[in-house]
């Protein structure tokens, strides 16, 4: 692949380009390499952002041909990839793809693995460099490890990538933990949080510390509290047998909920490095205190409609008990215990099923100490900072202005800056980004074994105190905002979820 000058890097920009490598999913037939992955693979294809020297191994159970696995992920990367389909790109990628049928227990089958990807590095001249990428359960992972730990080759260098769940409580992610370490350095692990990937999670970060005007505000003086809503309008999508185990709280909260907290929450970093973007990260998990039984709500969805269309309650669901009492919605009253938001709440909520879809951060801040002008023309209104996660991604600021004519009435209006608006190119997915920073080495987006192990002391202390009540589920309807409860957590102190 040539290094030509490629306009469709605007939305990804790299310093260099990744050492050659060999890719090895682990979890191939799995739902995430057809939508997630392979399409990943394919938009960093276009921009010429791979190594030049490459290849791609799919591992999994299931008995395919390398033939078979190709036109398999062509198909893929035909219905989900964010860029049209060009022949010449797609060979060119799939001329380095493979499969290798693979019993993850089986010590023969892992040998004869290791010799592929050893022939691979000949052919293909990828010096014994490997991602190893782990889209499969958390208990699959432990034998793996021990497998590639075996095998290492004589010369290269590994990095693990891990996707979510990494463990299902605090004890299993420890044991998951010190079974890694036995074999790898912290460096060589790669632990996926994809909404680290979002640009606009990110943006985040640039909008608090590239900027002068936001840092000063940034606090219990000047913000009355934050929310942050992680509103999903699908369902569990066939995936109930993992769904059934997790619920809302580790499907979400655990993991995605918890870091746009950290980063909205964290001080500024000295630098840009991992350990200093983790280091703050951390520190706000460590401030968070295990929210009370009045401030924490549970939901599950029942039958509803969503976006005009009828669809089943949870119960109802492919694999679902019928009497499940899974979670698919969690709203809570969170605290950050220290000098920069002491008191201030951080008002969550996420949930399955929802009226649609969308992330959002809203900074709300306190209302002006006395406005002069005469009641009955203010409409009183706090300012707003949002952060559209997704979708219609940007930030906007709602301020108060004066309506034209006589008169000083005033009403909220908009600054807006939109994604769309403003960069040529659309937003990368999430995992082209998150892919390429684990060919590079680079962990900053990736969370750390300790930041994973804070949060799931905070989830573990909450599960615990949803042993005692059993609530009256379904609570919601599909399609709604979630149970009346998750209003009152926050009418109770005065306020509301901000208005859709
Ligand atoms: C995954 C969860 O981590 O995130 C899914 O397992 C959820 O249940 C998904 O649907 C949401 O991701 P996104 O990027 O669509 O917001």
């Amino acid at each position: 692949m040539t290094d030509e000058p490629n306009p469709l890097l605007e939305g990804l920009r790299v310093r260099r380009r990744p050492d050659p490598c060999l890719l090895v999913i682990f979890g191939a037939s799995g739902d995430l390499t057809e939508k997630k992955l392979m399409p990943a693979l394919y938009a960093l294809a276009v921009r010429r952002l791979l190594p030049e020297r490459f290849g791609i191994v799919g591992a999994a159970r299931s008995e395919e041909t390398d033939d078979a696995f190709r036109e398999r992920m062509k198909a893929a990367v035909q219905k989900y990839a964010r860029d049209p389909f060009k022949e010449d790109t797609w060979n060119e990628l799939a001329a380095g793809i493979h499969y290798v049928t693979l019993d993850f227990a089986d010590t023969e089958a892992e040998g004869k693995l290791a010799d592929r990807l050893m022939q691979l590095d000949e052919e293909r001249g990828t010096l014994g460099n490997r991602v190893y990428y782990f889209a499969v359960p958390p208990s699959a992972i432990g034998t793996l490890v021990e497998a590639i730990a075996r095998h290492r080759p004589p010369s290269g260098w590994v990095r693990l990538v891990i996707e979510k769940p990494f463990g299902h409580d605090l004890q299993s992610a420890r044991e998951l933990t010190a079974l890694i370490q036995q074999h790898f350095s912290e460096d060589e692990v790669f632990r996926i949080d994809h909404y680290l990937g979002k640009e606009t999670v990110q943006n985040m970060l640039a909008l608090r510390f590239a900027n002068g005007i936001f840092e000063p505000i940034w606090n219990r003086q000047f913000i009355d509290h934050v929310q942050i809503t992680v509103a999903e309008s699908i369902g569990i999508e066939g995936r109930a047998s993992y769904y059934e185990r997790a619920g809302a709280i580790r499907d979400i909260f655990q993991n995605h909920l918890l870091q746009l907290v950290a980063i909205t929450g964290m001080e500024p970093p000295i630098d840009f490095t991992a350990d200093s973007v983790r280091n703050e990260k951390l520190k706000v998990l460590k401030s968070m205190h295990t929210p009370g039984p009045k401030h924490i709500v549970r939901g599950q969805y029942g039958p509803g409609f969503v976006e005009g269309v009828e669809v089943r309650g949870y119960r109802e669901e492919e694999g679902v008990a019928p009497n499940s009492m899974t979670e698919t919605f969690v709203a809570a009253k969170l605290f950050v215990d220290n000098w920069r938001w002491a008191d201030t709440p951080f008002y969550v909520r996420m949930g399955k099923r929802l009226a649609r879809r969308e992330t959002t951060i809203t900074i709300q801040f306190k209302r002006a100490p006395h406005p002069p002008f005469e009641d009955g023309h203010t409409e009183a209104r706090p300012n707003l900072l949002l952060i559209h996660v997704q979708p219609n991604e940007g930030v906007s600021l709602a301020i108060g202005a004066k309506v034209p004519g006589q008169g000083m009435t005033i009403r909220t209006v908009h600054m807006d800056f939109l994604y769309g608006g403003a960069f040529r190119e659309g937003l990368p997915d999430a995992y082209e980004r998150l892919i390429l920073d684990a060919m590079l080495g680079d962990a900053t987006l990736f969370t750390r074994s300790d930041e994973i192990e804070e949060q799931w002391a905070l989830v573990d202390a909450i599960v615990a105190g949803w042993e005692r009540d059993k609530p009256a589920f379904p609570n919601y309807a599909a399609g709604s905002w979630g149970p009346p409860g998750a209003d009152d957590l926050l009418h109770r102190d005065g306020r509301s979820w901000r208005r859709h």
